[in-house]
């Protein structure tokens, strides 16, 4: 239990009724919030309180509501997922703000994540990404090699396995000034690449990722790294270093 009171809060939300609508910032009090509480568990209190008032909850994203899904995508006091690091929204506590803030609470601002309601974005171009190549094609005749029985070295499990750890929320994106979707796609493609069940696929794989990428409008990387220190997961640069070496490798064997 945290030793602090309860705190009361002036809330500025992006309210936007559709896709279309202009949207706008507005003013929103709550009252005797529990430093112990989540910062999605604080939204719940406000959205109770207006449907009690009869007026229409604020739409946010969620499911798990630990760490898990990347669902949860708030833009909080400029900082995607708010002023923790390495946590999720979901995460995030009443303990980090104090009696009388002012919070403000924005959707992930992007081109290739459209803002379909309040807080919600479209992130459906995440999904494309993917389906155009973050997944490995595996025998299922019922002979399928026991993966344990295929050495790999400690180094590149541990890599393969922290890229692995991305969940897709695109706070990488929300935090990039050129709105980029670098780490991400890069922590999709060394998660396999590093592994010797990725490397049948390699080449289309990090090919075909690259080109949806771009299709989708996401931004150029710059190397600015912000997206590094917002990322909930820790998802490391070095994993842009193996993509572009990837893309490299797999454009020239592709034109010899
Ligand atoms: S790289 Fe990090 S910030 Fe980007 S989608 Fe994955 S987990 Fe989220
Ligand atoms: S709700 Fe699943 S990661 Fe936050």
């Amino acid at each position: 239990m945290s030793e602090k009171k309860d705190m009361d809060l002036t809330l500025k939300i992006w309210r936007q009724k559709d896709a279309q609508d202009k949207g706008q910032m507005v003013n929103y009090p709550v009252k005797s919030i529990s430093p112990d509480s989540s910062f999605l568990e604080m939204l719940d209190v406000l959205n109770e309180d207006l449907v009690n008032k009869g007026d229409e909850p604020v739409a946010f994203d969620h499911d798990c509501r630990e760490g898990i899904c990347g669902m949860c995508s708030l833009y909080i006091n400029g900082e995607a997922h708010g002023p923790d690091r390495k946590v999720t929204t979901c995460q995030l506590h009443m303990r980090k703000f104090k009696d009388g803030d002012t919070i403000t609470i924005e959707p992930w601002r992007a081109n290739a994540f459209p803002v379909l309601k309040d807080l919600v974005v479209d992130r459906s171009s995440f999904d494309r990404i993917q389906q155009a190549g973050g997944f490995i094609s595996v025998n299922t005749s019922g002979n399928t090699q026991d993966a344990n029985a295929i050495p790999i070295s400690k180094i590149d499990a541990d890599n393969a396995m922290d890229a692995a750890t991305c969940i897709g929320c695109g706070a990488c994106v929300a935090t990039c000034k050129n709105a980029s979707a670098m780490l991400f796609v890069s922590a999709k493609v060394a998660q396999f690449s590093l592994l010797p069940q990725g490397k049948v696929e390699r080449k289309e794989r990090v090919l075909n990722m690259v080109h949806q990428m771009d299709l989708e409008g996401f931004g150029n990387c710059t190397n600015t790294g912000a997206c590094e220190v917002e990322c909930p997961k820790g998802i490391s640069l070095e994993n842009i270093a193996i993509m572009n070496t990837e893309y490299l490798k797999a454009s020239i064997s592709k034109k010899a």
